[in-house]
């Protein structure tokens, strides 16, 4: 076992996952002596890989598709934000010696938005695309910054219903099919659903985003999303993809295990360079 303390991302696929670089930036620029690794664990792996993690003096772990869920079952606590989600994707070993669930996903968002682009959600229109976990993940937070309201749409129109009633007692929120939206328009849209992973679109009507209004892709990729480029022809102010969120949900899962806070700015700034060298 080593002398240093040891963090991991777990999911499946691992390989490309950008969190240990991340991770070690930060660690290097806050002094901080820790490793952070990747592997790759399956859901039916998950337990007994967390436990072995955990009894070889692991200190936390990052849970990454498919297993937020059972990260979510695993621990034994629950931020209320995670509690909320029904998603976990930072687990923190407490000093009692019991596993924190976090999500920090929703105010990685939240953080990209508000401080990295200074777009203020305050009694603003939000419309979230899909209606699965990573909608799920972003709800709350989102809710948090009190918008004028806020549309779930989704193709399977029960599932944006079931949400929009879970995070009722947070805000105005409600829940339609995408044919239901004719008519609407939002000053913000985010696409949570996983079309971009396959270059779609969700069916989106024209009209749909309001003058001086901005789209974000959660996903990311070293090209512009469907979503992304769907944004630009909307006349977008700003049509975002998730890399800032990756990167911010990183440093609030960083704050939980370690305390500090690293600073976000310069290392998007990289990641942004290498993907236009790469695109
Ligand atoms: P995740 O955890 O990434 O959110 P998920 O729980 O499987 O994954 O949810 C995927 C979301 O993307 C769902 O809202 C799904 O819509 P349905 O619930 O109707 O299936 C949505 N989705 C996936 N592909 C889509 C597409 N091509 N057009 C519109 N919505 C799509």
């Amino acid at each position: 076992m080593s002398s240093v303390d040891q963090y991991a991302v777990f999911g499946s696929p691992i390989q490309h996952s950008k969190s240990p670089r991340i991770h070690k930036l930060f660690a290097e620029q806050t002094g901080q002596a820790l490793e952070y690794r990747a592997e790759l664990v399956p859901a039916e792996q998950f337990t007994a890989a967390v436990k072995a993690f955990f009894a070889q003096g692991g200190r936390g772990l990052n849970c990454t598709v498919p297993l937020k869920e059972l990260a979510w079952d695993y621990a034994d606590k629950l931020t209320e934000r995670a509690e909320l989600s029904k998603a976990v994707n930072t687990l923190a070993l407490q000093e009692d010696g019991s596993i924190l669930g976090d999500n920090t996903d929703g105010i990685g968002l939240v953080t990209d938005l508000r401080l990295n682009h200074a777009l203020s959600l305050k009694q603003k229109r939000i419309l979230i695309l899909g209606a699965g976990g990573a909608s799920r993940g972003i709800i709350g937070p989102l809710l948090d910054q009190q918008p004028q309201l806020m549309t779930v749409a989704n193709r399977t129109v029960e599932k944006a219903v079931v949400l929009a009633q879970e995070f009722a007692h947070k805000g105005s929120v409600s829940a339609c099919g995408y044919d239901d939206l004719s008519g609407q328009s939002f000053d913000l849209i985010l696409n949570a659903t996983s079309a971009s992973l396959s270059d779609e679109l969700p069916p989106l009507v024209e009209g749909l985003l309001a003058e001086q209004g901005s789209c974000y892709d959660l996903a990311y990729a070293n090209k512009a999303t469907a979503f992304v480029r769907w944004g630009r022809e909307q006349q977008a102010i700003k049509s975002l993809d998730g890399l800032g969120m990756l990167v911010e949900q990183a440093a609030e899962a960083f704050y939980l295990w370690r305390g500090v806070r690293p600073d976000t700015t310069q290392l998007i700034q990289l990641l942004e360079a290498e993907r236009q060298g790469v695109g």
